[in-house]
């Protein structure tokens, strides 16, 4: 799982936005995605019209007070493969506590960690501070995006985050690639432009390509509790979002995320047999229940032809979802997945 949070201390750069939609454009691209809401002010939460059951305040909450948390049951799933972690308010008092703990800064990359066979990324949107929500997704990280809107207040929010960031290589031998995302820009201003330049200047080759430009549409699909590409899916933000996750893919250097997924109640136990593990179903092979009728595994499988079956509570059985077949040696069928 790579995981990326987008930080800035600067209010309204465009962290929430990019978090939303670039999730999105991650997932319609076929990868399995976690959307967490790191922000008491649950923005990312409104804007996907999401009325939560459980929160991030709920799993810090019971993480602190060493009760178990099963995130699968807390997840509220957008499309095919997006599934976000909502917050709520509560997520500042939780905040507070987290504060006591020894191991404060650890505590949701002790988390998250463990689903990291689960899902392809992990988006976090964080607060407007450099507070300690801030610092966990900082700590859980392999990179940032810190989106730069077209103003000077958004590099002071910058600055502050690279002290942080220098501080942490330093103390914890912990490096986390940054990027910088220009955000709402509007091409018809010299202004806009000039700005450009001097980001370009300061940040080199770590400003990502893609810049998101000022779209009306982006703010309505947020008010309409949408990602851009439900709201308005031929629109400029739909565009530049869609080439931002084609960017980050490129960077992250995409796992080749082989999902297999199989429906049914009634299962116990699922497990994948293949070429990949020589037919041998260990505990590596399970498959997770992900919803009441859904199990599914993500493997990372070298490009190549693989022959599979599944075993459900003991029985050898084709995936059912995949109509590519070919005969197995023992006068029975095998199915078969091509990753390219
Ligand atoms: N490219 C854009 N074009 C037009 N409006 C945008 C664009 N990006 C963001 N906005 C709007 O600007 C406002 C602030 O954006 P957003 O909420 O994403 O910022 P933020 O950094 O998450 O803010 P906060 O720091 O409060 O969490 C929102 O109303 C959003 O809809
Ligand atoms: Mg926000």
């Amino acid at each position: 799982m790579v995981i990326v949070s987008l930080i800035n201390q600067k209010g309204g750069c465009g962290k929430t936005t990019t978090a939303v939609n670039l999730s999105y454009a991650l997932a319609n691209n076929g990868n399995s995605v976690l959307l967490i809401d790191l922000d008491p002010q649950a923005h990312a939460t409104f804007s996907l019209g999401i009325k939560p059951k459980l929160t991030t305040a709920d799993l810090l909450e019971n993480i602190t007070s060493s009760k178990p948390f099963d995130l699968r049951e807390s997840l509220i799933t957008r499309a095919n493969n997006l599934y976000v972690l909502p917050s709520s308010i509560g997520l500042s008092a939780v905040e507070h506590s987290l504060g006591q703990r020894e191991d404060k800064l650890d505590v949701l990359n002790n988390f998250i960690s463990k689903y990291d066979s689960s899902f392809d990324y992990c988006i976090i949107d964080c607060p407007p501070n450099l507070g300690i929500l801030t610092l966990n997704a900082l700590i859980s990280s392999d990179y940032i995006i810190a989106p730069v809107g077209i103003c000077e207040l958004s590099l002071k929010g910058i600055e502050n985050l690279n002290n942080i960031l220098n501080m942490l290589s330093e103390h914890r031998n912990k490096r986390i690639n940054t990027l910088y995302l220009i955000t709402q820009l509007d091409g018809r201003y010299k202004f806009s432009k000039d700005f450009y330049n001097k980001v370009k200047n300061i940040f080199g080759s770590r400003l990502l390509s893609t810049t998101i430009r000022t779209n009306i549409h982006l703010r309505e699909a947020a008010a309409n509790g949408m990602s851009i590409f439900e709201y308005k899916k031929y629109s400029r933000g739909s565009q530049d979002y869609k080439q931002l996750a084609d960017e980050i893919q490129d960077i992250s250097g995409k796992p080749s995320a082989a999902r297999f997924t199989l429906k049914g109640k009634e299962f116990n136990d699922v497990y994948l047999v293949g070429e990949f593990n020589n037919w041998n179903p260990n505990e590596k092979y399970r498959l997770k229940k992900i919803s009441t009728d859904t199990w599914e595994i993500n493997l990372n499988l070298e490009r190549g032809k693989y022959r599979y079956k599944f075993i459900v509570d003991g029985k050898w059985v084709n995936d059912p979802g995949n109509k590519f077949m070919e005969d197995d040696t023992f006068g029975g069928k095998n199915s078969i997945r091509i990753i390219s």
